[in-house]
């Protein structure tokens, strides 16, 4: 097992994925763990991330001195790198000038860290394009070491000590723009830490089994399943490690897209015979949504009643002591910084179901440390359908945000055929796959159309397709003219109360992904 040490910096995260990406098993804990603890994990090698701190800086935090007396192999990245720098008597350079973005590190001397690995020669030199990002850097080494990478910027961009099997980068191998960033973590957790690759879905599911059983015991869970991949993930993983234990309530607002809380119900009750409770609460959340037009209240509105009914069904459940959530990872911290040992919370997620407030129970968050890749593969062992876990993402207030202006029963009808109808062709051309999130909206205005001989006055349907890797910008899906048309007409022929389709080419920014 890889021990990595958090320095309190947004990549760490991104580091033990990489680490369990190239199959090994590793876990992160704040850089002022306990000695003993830290000589307890046994680790065969130890990455000490990096942070927003300064190391020249009056009490910046610092590494056990246990990581440089264990006589495993230690890898420092930036932050990492200068603290280790630092306490094995070299030299950092504080400085107000920060280095970002894309870089070439210059090799400059043989390291079993960068072996046979360059991405440019020039003038007989090996040039690595990397990513960087730091004020600080190393300006004196300490003993026994080399400099094994520079810039003209950064004279001591990566440094070794060979023989300790110490090795120290400024720049970050865990981003994809730093090229050879995986061979590189490859080089320093196969061959100079000797781990070895086993660390797979079937060995994660295990241990989430073995940590939901040792957290819950012989108690009783409650988890809201709303469809979506996280909270059905989490409920099959729940399901295999504490069988009846677990009760979970699926709270269904009419929101939901064509068939879907059916496909809930027979995938988990009927498949699986996990026991779930569904509450068909469509009037309800319809009555409480008449007349309302805003899109921010309607948001309030769906949020909070989902709460009420989430609550007023797990009260009506005795003897319950866990609620689990399928919160994974980019809900929870967008950027963590270590203070007290804890990282921080600086973005909490906007689901529909959060925690009602009035409810003591403890947290079962299995997914919690998870990127949403490594959930969907997990899903994928788990034997949930492909389709469904690789779905595209679906907003918590479902179609409320797509029908535009105030919710009506017939509305949300109609755009339930109309969005299944593009889903599907966009299935069958392939193109799903292609984009990142795809959907019909629901335009409250009239246009005139002609079918046959008669006049048509009817709603109007947009399309909206996607392409983007972190929902924060977009760009929209060049769709083929060929399938838009197919889909135009299916939906205006298929459902009378259509009489005009459009297709949406705003990016975002400036537009959102939702219309709403
Ligand atoms: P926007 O519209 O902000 O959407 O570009 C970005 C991503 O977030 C989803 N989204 C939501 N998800 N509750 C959710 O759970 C919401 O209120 C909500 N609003 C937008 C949206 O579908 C897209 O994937």
């Amino acid at each position: 097992k890889i021990l990595i040490l958090d320095f309190g910096s947004q990549y760490t995260q991104l580091i033990a994925r990489r680490v369990r990406e190239l199959g090994v098993y590793c876990e992160i804990h704040a850089y002022d763990m306990k000695e003993a603890d830290l000589k307890a994990l046994a680790p065969k090698g130890i990455i000490l991330a990096g942070g927003p701190e300064s190391v020249t800086a009056n009490a910046s935090p610092r590494a056990p001195e246990a990581v440089f007396t264990l006589g495993v192999p230690v890898l420092g990245v930036c932050y990492g790198m200068q603290t280790m720098a630092e306490q094995l008597g070299g030299k950092v350079q504080s400085s107000d000038q920060r280095e970002f973005g894309y870089a070439q590190v210059q090799l400059e001397a043989e390291t079993a860290l960068f072996q046979d690995m360059s991405d440019h020669l020039k003038d007989g030199k090996k040039l690595l394009d990397v990513w960087m990002s730091h004020g600080d850097k190393v300006i004196s080494l300490p003993e026994g070491f080399q400099v094994t990478a520079s810039t003209p910027s950064c004279p001591i961009a990566a440094i070794s000590h060979e023989e300790k099997r110490f090795f120290g980068v400024q720049f970050h191998p865990e981003v994809t723009h730093t090229l050879q960033g995986k061979r590189l973590l490859e080089h320093f957790l196969l061959e100079i830490c000797a781990c070895q690759a086993l660390w797979t879905p079937a060995q994660i599911i295990e241990d989430m089994i073995t940590r939901v059983r040792e957290q819950v015991g012989n108690k009783k869970v409650l988890l809201g399943l709303s469809g979506g991949v996280d909270s059905s993930v989490v409920a099959a993983l729940l399901h295999k490690a504490i069988g009846d234990q677990l009760t979970c309530v699926f709270v269904d607002h009419g929101l939901l897209r064509k068939n879907e809380g059916n496909q809930v119900m027979e995938m988990f009750a009927d498949n699986m015979g996990v026991r779930v409770i569904r509450v068909d609460a469509a009037k309800l959340f319809l009555d409480r949504l008449k007349g309302e037009s805003d899109p921010e209240a309607k948001r309030k509105i769906i949020g909070n009643t989902f709460i009420d009914i989430f609550d007023e069904e797990a009260t009506k459940l005795t003897d319950v002591d866990f609620l689990a959530q399928g919160t994974i990872y980019p809900d929870v911290i967008e950027s963590a910084a270590v203070k007290d040992g804890k990282a921080h919370v600086i973005k909490s997620h906007h689901n529909v179901g959060g925690l009602p407030e009035t409810m003591r129970m403890e947290l079962v968050e299995p997914l919690r440390e998870l990127f949403k890749d490594e959930v969907r593969r997990i899903g994928v062992e788990l034997g949930l359908p492909h389709d469904m876990v690789y779905r595209h993402p679906f907003p918590g207030p479902g179609l409320g945000v797509r029908i535009l202006g105030e919710i009506k029963q017939d509305y949300a009808d109609i755009l339930r055929e109309a969005d299944a109808i593009f889903i599907e062709e966009l299935r069958a051309a392939g193109w799903y796959e292609k984009t990142s999130q795809a959907f019909a909206v629901f335009l409250p205005i009239k246009s005139v159309g002609v079918v046959g001989d008669t006049r048509r006055y009817e709603w109007v349907i947009a399309l909206r397709a996607v392409e983007t890797i972190d929902f924060m910008t977009a760009r929209w899906a060049h769709l083929p003219y060929e399938l838009l048309e197919k889909v135009s007409s299916r939906i205006i022929n298929e459902i009378p109360q259509v009489s005009r389709v459009a297709y949406d080419v705003s990016s975002k920014p400036p537009a959102t992904i939702e219309w709403e």
